[in-house]
C-alpha cells in the first residue's frame, strides 16, 4: 500500500514509518516539523535501507494538502500531527482548537474529495478523562478533562459522523495509553523541545544528567505505593497496533475504536526504579504535590484489539526502559546535534 503518514516525524510517526517501511508498504510522510527533526526519518532510512518520500507541509494549508492528493494516489492515511501539550493547551485553547481541528478538517476534505477513505486516527487514552473505573473499556463514556483531550474526542466525534454518512469510509480509533521506549536501535527515539511534560522522557533526561531529579506528582493517590499508576506501552508495540489495524480496514468498512495499551499498571515508583535498573543508577527524585486533573490510575482493557486484531503488546516495562535508556544515552540531546 502507499501510506500518507501526518506527523510521520514526531516519535510515534518515525516508528510508524520504520515499520511500515519494514513491512513493505511506500511510506509519504506529511510533517510540518513544528515539533519533530527530518533527522528522525534519515535515520528511519538509515535503519531500514528504504526511502520515505518527505514532505514538508502544515495540514493548515489546506490548498497543499490538496494538491498533495491530487498527485498522491495514496491507499491510506495514518494521522498523528497535532499539539500534544495538556498545560499549553489549557493556556492556548485556539491555538490547539485550531490546529488539531482544522488541520484533520482539511486532512479529511481532501481524502473525501480523491477518494481516499481508509484513515488510522491517533486518538488517546486522555479522552476517558479522570474515570475512577478501571480497566478503562471503549464503550466507556468520554469526558477529556483539558483542550488537548477535547481535540481528540471532537475529532473522534467527526470522524463517526463522516462514517455514519457514508459507509464507504474505514477508519480505526485508536486511543493510546502511554507511549514509552524507543526502537531496540536506539537510533530513533522522544526527543521532546523544552521540559518534557511526561513521566518517562522526564526520568531519562534524569538519567542522563540534562536535570536534576524527578518530581513525583502526587504520593497519596489510593494506589499500592501512593503513586500515579498508568498503562506504559512500548511504541514499538504501538506501531505493530497500527500495521494490523491497517490490515483490519482493508476488509472492513466502518468506525472502529481500540485501546493499545498492556492492560497492566506500573506506578511512578516503579518506573523511576524500573529506569534506573536499566540505566545502572539510582534515579533521584523528590515528592511533589499532585498535578492537577491526574487521575490516580489508569490502564487498558485490551481485550478488544486482541479479539479484533489480533494484536497485543508483548514488550516489558523492563525492555521499554532498556530501550527508552538506550536512544537517550547515546543521544544526550536528541537529534539537536545531527
Ligand atoms: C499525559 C496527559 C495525557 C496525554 C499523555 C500523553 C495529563 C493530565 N495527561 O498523560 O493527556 O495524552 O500524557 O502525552 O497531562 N508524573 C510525575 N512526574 C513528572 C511527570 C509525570 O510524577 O514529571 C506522573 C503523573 O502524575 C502520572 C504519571 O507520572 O501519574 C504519568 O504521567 P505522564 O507521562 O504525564 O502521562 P499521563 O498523565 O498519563
Amino acid at each position: 500500500m502507499k501510506v500518507l503518514v501526518t506527523g510521520g516525524a514526531g516519535y510515534i510517526g518515525s516508528h510508524m514509518v520504520l515499520c511500515l517501511l519494514e513491512a513493505g508498504h511506500d511510506v509519504v510522510v506529511l510533517d510540518n516539523l513544528a515539533n519533530s527533526s527530518a533527522e528522525s526519518l534519515r535515520r528511519v532510512e538509515e535503519l531500514t535501507g528504504k526511502h520515505p518520500e518527505f514532505i514538508e507541509l502544515d495540514l493548515l494549508d489546506a490548498l497543499g494538502v490538496d494538491n498533495l492528493f491530487a498527485s498522491g494516489a495514496f491507499d491510506s492515511v495514518i494521522h498523528f500531527a497535532g499539539f500534544k501539550a495538556v498545560g499549553e493547551s489549557v493556556a492556548q485553547p485556539l491555538k490547539y482548537y485550531h490546529n488539531n481541528i482544522v488541520g484533520t478538517l482539511n486532512l479529511l476534505a481532501s481524502m473525501d474529495k480523491h477518494g481516499v477513505r481508509s484513515l488510522v486516527f491517533s486518538s488517546s487514552a486522555t479522552v476517558y478523562g479522570a474515570s475512577e473505573e478501571v480497566p478503562l473499556i471503549e464503550k466507556m463514556p468520554l469526558d477529556a478533562t483539558n483542550p488537548y483531550g477535547r481535540t481528540k474526542e471532537q475529532i473522534e466525534d467527526i470522524l463517526s459522523d463522516l462514517g455514519a454518512s457514508d459507509p464507504t469510509w474505514r477508519v480505526a480509533l485508536l486511543r493510546y495509553f502511554n507511549p514509552v521506549g524507543a526502537h531496540e536501535s536506539g537510533r530513533i527515539g522522544e526527543d521532546p523541545s523544552g521540559i518534557p511534560n511526561n513521566l518517562l522522557p522526564f526520568v531519562a533526561q534524569v538519567a542522563v544528567g540534562r536535570r536534576e531529579k524527578v518530581m513525583v506528582f502526587g504520593n497519596d493517590y489510593p494506589t499500592p505505593d501512593g503513586t500515579g499508576v498508568r498503562d506504559y506501552i512500548h511504541v514499538m508495540d504501538l506501531a505493530a497496533g497500527h500495521l494490523a489495524a491497517l490490515g483490519y480496514l482493508g476488509s472492513h468498512a466502518g468506525v472502529f475504536t481500540w485501546n493499545l495499551g498492556t492492560g497492566n499498571g506500573s506506578s511512578v515508583l516503579e518506573v523511576i526504579q524500573a529506569f534506573g535498573d536499566a540505566a545502572g543508577k539510582p534515579i533521584p527524585f523528590e515528592f511533589a504535590p499532585r498535578r492537577p486533573g491526574d487521575a490516580a490510575v489508569s490502564y487498558a482493557d485490551p481485550s478488544a484489539a486482541l479479539a479484533d486484531l489480533g494484536w497485543s503488546a508483548h514488550r516489558s516495562l523492563a525492555q521499554m526502559c532498556a530501550d527508552h535508556w538506550r536512544w537517550q544515552e547515546s543521544n544526550p540531546n536528541g537529534y539537536a546535534a545531527s
